[in-house]
Formats: structure tokens, C-alpha cells, sequence
């Protein structure tokens, strides 16, 4: 286990450690308590005295422990680490100096389920949330990745609709199995920029065996930016260094039923246990060029790089070497957002990823109760912190002085402008009329799901075969799961015609085009058994 004196982050967390061993009771304003079993009332068997503030303050803090979950990723499990880089190669790329200075950069990452409320089980068919924030002498850094590489929708205007579609259905709230039923399934065949998506949905990195044994990926294109201004497209890979391993469904399902904490309790034992979780930072860059020499568009989430045309670099290690104390403080009230950048760092125009930019500092509003959620233990930077913003609910620092806006010339509280380390905002050319309507090289949905497909070994290829039966068999409206298949023969028609004998549908006609080419990226994707440093 790192020493807690070594982690500037643990150092700050030791400020609010409440160790309640040894000491007596007290209220909320520190009157010691010396009777809690019964509540003051008039008479032994007479009715409770308002009077009574020990009694009202337990129940009335009770009545409000509950916060609203998280609207998606509820369900999940997380851990303090460290990250480092192995050495400085990415300097000429981007001056972010967690990503080159080998100083031990203290993490917290949190592991989710996407669809599931937070007492759902772990073992489900779903996406795996991997969020990621280092806490940088620069400031917190998020990297909020998922354990695939693509995600479903191109443009953050359709989130909420896909997520409607694949939370339970409103009027009863079932199926909780969140991709067997009609809306998902509806939705699916409705968008086919899906289909990539939902070839890993179907495959075993739906059930991952263990949240050590995931790949995470920014999924997005982002940019590193350096000294001199430059950019560089980048994209993000987690490898797990003990290689990715998958359940099988059968097992999945009857270990939702036996151990539903089956992978959050995976994860705290090997920690308990000093067998420390550790992951390979690896990226993927890209000349800005070269931006359009691929035949997909960089910024489309629903396309990989492949790593045969762009190779992965490995550029660092993150380990996991310390359980959360308390659920609720940690886990729960900790907030990633994809624009939490550092200096060094910066988005592109990914539609995806600009409207993330803005949910996720809105939802964090809500769920944790107003403008001061950064100052939560678990989302304070051990970067120094000078604003001008001012109270709100929760506020928790005490500011100094009569002054609290930009411009002033009264001195007197304000923070001045930093003369070094400034966040830059990437100079990019942008020009075009606005519009509501996406580029040409959006278009293409079919040609990496076959990619996928063709680089699945034969027993990948029957476990998708079957999800697609299992899950598409669910469906009740008959003229979706054609729809289905019909986008599928356009991805292999020997993926359509297996997965339409199996729920109940004509088989589709032969001859769609093979988009796809057997990709040796892919089939690297599969099994990085990387050495640990
Ligand atoms: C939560 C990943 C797309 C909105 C999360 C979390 C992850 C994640 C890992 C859980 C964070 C945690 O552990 O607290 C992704 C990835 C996406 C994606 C990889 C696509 C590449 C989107 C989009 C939106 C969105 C397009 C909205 C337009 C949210 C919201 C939360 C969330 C509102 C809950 C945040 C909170 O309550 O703290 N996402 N997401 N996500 N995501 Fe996304």
C-alpha cells in the first residue's frame, strides 16, 4: 500500500477523516448525548415533545440522506491509485506534465454499469463506465472512458432518447435487463450508427469477469496540445495488465442471482488482498495532417482507429492500491467531467463529446446539490484553488477580503491572472454556416461493425450469435426484430441469417457489400497480455 504521507491527495483527505473510535456521542452541534433509546416525551407512555431537537435532528438527517443517482452509471464501485508515466516522450506532444513526469499522480477511479439503478446487480449485459481523474499539480484531470471503444450515438442530441430507450420501460419500469426489451431494441433499429456499438454490446466485453480484467478507452478523438501550441489528435486506451477476460452468459446470469456484487466485491478483495489492479496507458496519435486520411471521420465515437494503422504507445501505468473509506463520501459523491482538462489537453469537435461537455457539470448540479460540489473531499484538486465565485449551497471555504470580480483595482481578495501555466484554448480554424446536419463522413455505419465481426474468432462469433438471439427474442413487437436483422445483413450476412433463425424472422436475401477486412488491430484488441513495469 503507498504511504498515506507520500499522497499529497491522501494528506488533503486526512483533514476530514472522522474517526468516531473512542469518543462520545454527540448532536450535530457537539452537545455530548447521553440517551439514545428513547425519544423525550411527556409521561412514560405519553406522545413525543417537540421540544425534543436530539430526537428531530437523527430523523430529520435521516429523512435526507438520499441524493438522486446518478441518471446513468448508478451502479458502481471505485478506488484511490496512482498513475505514472514511464518517461517524458509524450513532451513534444502536449504539456500536460501528468503524462510526462513520472511523478506518481494520486487516481481515483470509479467502475460502473451504465443502465441499472444503483442496487442492480454487476454481472448484466452493459457498457462498463471506467472514469478516471488524476489529481494533477495542474489541476484535476477526467479522463471518463467506458470499457469499449465506440459508443452508440454520434451526436449527444440523441443521448437522452437512447437512454430512455434503454432504461426501463416508464409505465412499469421492466425489464430491468436493460438490453432485452422492445424501446432498446426500437431505438436500435431506428439508428443505425448503433451497430458497431452494438456488435461489443452483444460480444463478452459485455460481461467482463472482473472490473481488473476491462480495457477502458477515452472513446473519443481528443487533442494534446504543446509548448509551442501544436495539436495532436489522441486517442485513449486502458490495457489491464492481467489481460481481458469475460464470463460467459450462462455464468453471468446465475451469479447476478447469487453474488449481484460480484464484481464491486472482485474488486475490494484484491486490493484488501495487495493484489493491486494495474492498467497500461497506451495512446494512439495522430498528425493533424492526417485528420482525414482515414475514411471515417476521427471525430464520429462510433469508429475506432484501428491499431494496425495507428499503433497503440505505451505511455504509463495506473495502479489501484487503496479501498474508499466510506461509499457515500467517495464512490458516491465523486463527479467526472470530460471537461476537466488540464493545460496540454484539449476536445475536438466531436459531437458526442461536446454535448457531454456540457451534461455532465449540469447533472452534478442536481445530483449533488448545488455549485460547491467541487469542494467535496473526494473532488477537491491538490492543485491550488483561486476563484472568484462565491457562496452557494454548501460553500465550505471561508474567502478573504471585500473584492470577488475581475476587473478590480482594489486589490483585496481577488486572484490575480496566472503569468505561467495557464490553460491555452486550442487556436483551431473553425468557419461553415450553422446547421442541423451531419457530415458526409458520418454516413458510414456498417463498415466497423463488420470489422468487428470479422476479426472475432469462431466461438466470439456463436456468444454474439446467441446474445443477439437471447436478447433480440425478448423483443414483443415482431416488425423491430426485423428491422434488426435487416441492419445486421448489412453489417455479415451469416451474422443476419443465424441471429434471424434464432428469434423468429425471415431469413434476409444474400449479397449485402463486406465493408470489413480482417483487422489484426482488432484481434490485438482482444488479448493484451502486457508485462507489468
Ligand atoms: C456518467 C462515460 C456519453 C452523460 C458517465 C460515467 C461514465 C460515462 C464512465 C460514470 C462516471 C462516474 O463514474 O461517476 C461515457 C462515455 C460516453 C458517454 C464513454 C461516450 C463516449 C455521454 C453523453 C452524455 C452523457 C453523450 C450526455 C449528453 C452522462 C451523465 C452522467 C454520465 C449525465 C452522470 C454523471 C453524474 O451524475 O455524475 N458517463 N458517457 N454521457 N454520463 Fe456519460
Amino acid at each position: 500500500m503507498t504511504d498515506r504521507r507520500e499522497d499529497a491527495k491522501h494528506r488533503q483527505l486526512d483533514e476530514v477523516r472522522v474517526d468516531p473510535a473512542n469518543t462520545e456521542l454527540t448532536t450535530q452541534q457537539g452537545v455530548r448525548v447521553g440517551h439514545d433509546d428513547d425519544s423525550l416525551s411527556a409521561g412514560a407512555r405519553g406522545p413525543t415533545l417537540l421540544e425534543d431537537f436530539h430526537t428531530r435532528e437523527k430523523i430529520t438527517h435521516f429523512d435526507h440522506e438520499r441524493i438522486p443517482e446518478r441518471v446513468v452509471h448508478a451502479r458502481g464501485a471505485g478506488a484511490y491509485g496512482y498513475f505514472e508515466a514511464y518517461d517524458d516522450s509524450l513532451s513534444r506532444y502536449t504539456t500536460a506534465e501528468f503524462l510526462t513526469s513520472g511523478e506518481r499522480i494520486p487516481v481515483f477511479v470509479r467502475f460502473s454499469t451504465v443502465a441499472g439503478s444503483r442496487g442492480s446487480a454487476d454481472t448484466v449485459r452493459d457498457v462498463r463506465g471506467f472514469a478516471t481523474k488524476f489529481y494533477t499539480r495542474q489541476g484535476n484531470y477526467d479522463l471518463v472512458g467506458n470499457n469499449m471503444p465506440v459508443f452508440f450515438i454520434q451526436d449527444g442530441i440523441k443521448f437522452p432518447d437512447f437512454v430512455h430507450a434503454v432504461k426501463p420501460e416508464p409505465h412499469n419500469e421492466i425489464p430491468q435487463a436493460q438490453s432485452a426489451h422492445d424501446t432498446l431494441w426500437d431505438f436500435v433499429g431506428q439508428q443505425p450508427e448503433t451497430m458497431h456499438m452494438m456488435l461489443w454490446l452483444m460480444s463478452d466485453r459485455a460481461i467482463p469477469r472482473s472490473y481488473r480484467m476491462m480495457q477502458g478507452f477515452g472513446v473519443h478523438t481528443f487533442r494534446l496540445v504543446n509548448g509551442e501550441g501544436k495539436g495532436t489528435f489522441v486517442k485513449f486506451h486502458w490495457k489491464p495488465v492481467a489481460g481481458s477476460h469475460s464470463l460467459v452468459w450462462d455464468e453471468a446470469q446465475k451469479i447476478a442471482g447469487k453474488d449481484p456484487d460480484f464484481n464491486r466485491r472482485d474488486l475490494w478483495d484484491s486490493i484488501e488482498a495487495g493484489r493491486y489492479p494495474e492498467w497500461e496507458l497506451g495512446v494512439q496519435l495522430v498528425d493533424e495532417s492526417a485528420e482525414h486520411d482515414f475514411g471515417y471521420d476521427l471525430l464520429d465515437a462510433t469508429k475506432i482507429i484501428p491499431e494496425e494503422d495507428v499503433p497503440v504507445l505505451p505511455v504509463g501505468r495506473l495502479v489501484l492500491d487503496r479501498n474508499p473509506e466510506n461509499f457515500f463520501a467517495e464512490t458516491e459523491q465523486i463527479a467526472f467531467h470530460t471537461a476537466n482538462v488540464v493545460p496540454g489537453i484539449d476536445f475536438t469537435n466531436d459531437p458526442l463529446l461536446q454535448a457531454r461537455n456540457f451534461s455532465y457539470l449540469d447533472t452534478q448540479l442536481i445530483r449533488l446539490g448545488g455549485p460547491n460540489f467541487s469542494q467535496l473531499p473526494v473532488n477537491r484538486p491538490i492543485a491550488r484553488v483561486a476563484t472568484n465565485q462565491r457562496d452557494g449551497y454548501g460553500q465550505q471555504d471561508i474567502h478573504q477580503g471585500h473584492t470577488s470580480y475581475f476587473r478590480n483595482t482594489l486589490g483585496g481578495g481577488c486572484p490575480a491572472l496566472a503569468d505561467s501555466g495557464a490553460f491555452h484554448n486550442y487556436t483551431e480554424a473553425v468557419s461553415g454556416k450553422k446547421i442541423r446536419e451531419r457530415s458526409e463522413s458520418f454516413q458510414d455505419h456498417y463498415s466497423q461493425a463488420t470489422l468487428f465481426w470479422n476479426s472475432m474468432s469462431d466461438v466470439e462469433r456463436e456468444h454474439i450469435v446467441a446474445a443477439f438471439r437471447f436478447e433480440l427474442g425478448k423483443v414483443e413487437a415482431h416488425p423491430v426484430r426485423e428491422t434488426v436483422v435487416g441492419h445486421l445483413n448489412q453489417v455479415d450476412h451469416d451474422l443476419a441469417v443465424r441471429v434471424a433463425a434464432g428469434v423468429g424472422v425471415t431469413e434476409p436475401p444474400a449479397g449485402p457489400p463486406n465493408h470489413g477486412r480482417r483487422s489484426a488491430a482488432l484481434s490485438q484488441l482482444n488479448q493484451p497480455n502486457l508485462t507489468p513495469h
